[in-house]
């Protein structure tokens, strides 16, 4: 059936955290993140810590426990329990009194949405004391941290009061931890706000969710030692291989006109992906866009990969997202490329945690002598690609979890599979 030009539909989100009625797989996580829904629903206030590297899919969780919670699938069938929420974005940079302030700001357009006017009175008399600036809050930056947590805990205190005569529970969500100005400092004040609610208000009905990348643990845990333990932690691994056909399968079938897909394709995608939504998003997006007869085949698969006229390609999208030129000099000649493959392996390999690769080792795998590694390590290192472990003499691995990723793709991409196209340089 011919469809208007209107119609089209490109549903894969490379860009973009998961719409949350989009959002697939992470089946176990999610079970995690609602048993601390319902708890807080049902009087624990329960907090979560979601942690993992870079793109693997923390903020889509995040906004899809804010759905699942603000629409009512909470509860049993027959009484749902509703949430409202409040976000907060940490940026780059951003001080300790911004978030808190800007978490303010969003209490208040929370209680404006939900036409809760007592509790907007009550933060315009109260909040006073630490703001300045007519654009709402602004905590002064020289604000006393306590005063700080107190009246931040009085302001949820006045929320929750007010949601709990609506049989309703508060999440309140933190994103991109890792990226604010001082994370130790976050975690003390966190800490002191909490137990405020908890304990001297007896909050019942509050819970966050804290958001960050994998080293957020022990950035926290510099703030406050055993914060860490009263939080819930939901750790996203790579997504097993069946959830990644889910994702996949499901965002084929959103796609207007729908699209079919070749199995060949369908498991190629699931394999270049490597459980990495980010990249699997970025396959499907580039399928979608250089397709033209409703069925994704091989050919459209290396036009995808590759680029054609109208659309710039997955792996000069990736290079130019995540890469710098370097790499691709490097992995230009035999020998770098072989010991980023030998580190990127290790990287993702479940049994080092830390990717640590002795030297003797990579040498073994490389299949030369220990000794003529040195010129390719140091200049790999000089590149930022690969790092030495400063603990221990001779361990090496592979800049970041990503690139070694990324390295794993281009590799399984095969120069020898579609050398023209897509290695012009070989
Ligand atoms: N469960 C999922 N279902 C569908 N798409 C997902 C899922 N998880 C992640 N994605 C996709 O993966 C990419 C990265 O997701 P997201 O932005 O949530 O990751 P992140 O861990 O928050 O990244 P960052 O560390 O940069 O903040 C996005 O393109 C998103 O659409
Ligand atoms: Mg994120």
């Amino acid at each position: 059936m011919a469809h208007q030009t209107e119609d089209k539909h490109n549903p894969f989100e490379p860009d973009r955290p998961a719409t949350p009625a989009y959002f697939a797989g992470r089946t176990r996580e999610l079970q995690t993140c609602l048993r601390a829904m319902r708890a807080t629903a049902n009087g624990t206030p329960t907090s979560l810590l979601i942690v993992g590297e870079r793109g693997i899919g923390k903020t889509s969780l995040a906004r899809a426990c804010d759905y699942v919670a603000t629409e009512g699938q909470v509860g049993v069938p027959g009484q749902p329990t509703q949430f409202v929420s409040a976000w907060v974005v940490a940026e780059g940079g951003m001080p300790l009194n911004d978030v808190w302030g800007r978490l303010l700001r969003q209490l208040d357009t929370l209680a404006e949405r939900a036409a809760w006017d007592s509790v907007r009175q009550w933060l315009r008399t109260n909040i006073r004391g630490v703001t300045v600036g007519s654009l709402g809050v602004t905590i002064d930056p020289q604000a006393n941290g306590a005063t700080v947590t107190e009246t931040l805990a009085a302001a949820i205190h006045q929320l929750s009061a007010r949601a709990l005569a609506e049989d309703k529970s508060i999440m309140l969500i933190v994103d991109e931890l890792d990226m604010m100005e001082d994370c130790a400092a976050f975690a003390s004040s966190f800490r002191a706000l909490w137990q405020h609610l908890t304990v001297s208000l007896s909050v019942t009905n509050v819970m966050f969710i804290l958001v960050g990348r994998l080293g957020v643990e022990d950035q926290l845990a510099a703030g406050h030692p055993s914060l860490a333990r009263e939080l819930t932690r939901v750790h996203l691994p790579l997504m097993p291989p069946e959830e990644m056909r889910e994702l996949f399968d499901e965002y084929l079938q959103r796609a207007a006109p729908p699209r079919q897909a070749e199995e060949y394709v369908s498991s190629r995608v699931c394999d270049l992906s490597q459980g990495y939504p980010t990249f699997l998003q970025e396959l499907g997006y580039g399928l979608v866009e250089v397709d033209d007869d409703n069925l994704l085949d091989e050919a459209d698969l290396l036009d995808a990969l590759a680029g054609t006229a109208g659309y710039e390609g997955v792996l000069p999208r990736l290079g130019a997202k995540y890469f710098d030129r370097k790499m691709f000099t490097e992995i230009r000649s035999e020998r770098p490329r072989d010991i980023l493959r030998v580190l990127a392996d290790a990287a993702v390999d479940p049994s080092r945690p830390q990717g640590w690769v002795q030297r003797r080792h990579i040498a073994e795998l490389v299949g030369v002598e220990s000794g003529s590694l040195s010129p390719y390590l140091n200049s790999l290192m000089d590149s930022g690609l690969v790092e030495r472990d400063p603990t221990r003499s001779g361990h090496y691995r592979i800049g970041s979890f990503l690139l070694g990723l990324y390295v794993r793709f281009i590799h399984s991409i095969g120069p020898q599979l579609y050398p023209e196209r897509l290695f012009p340089e070989y």
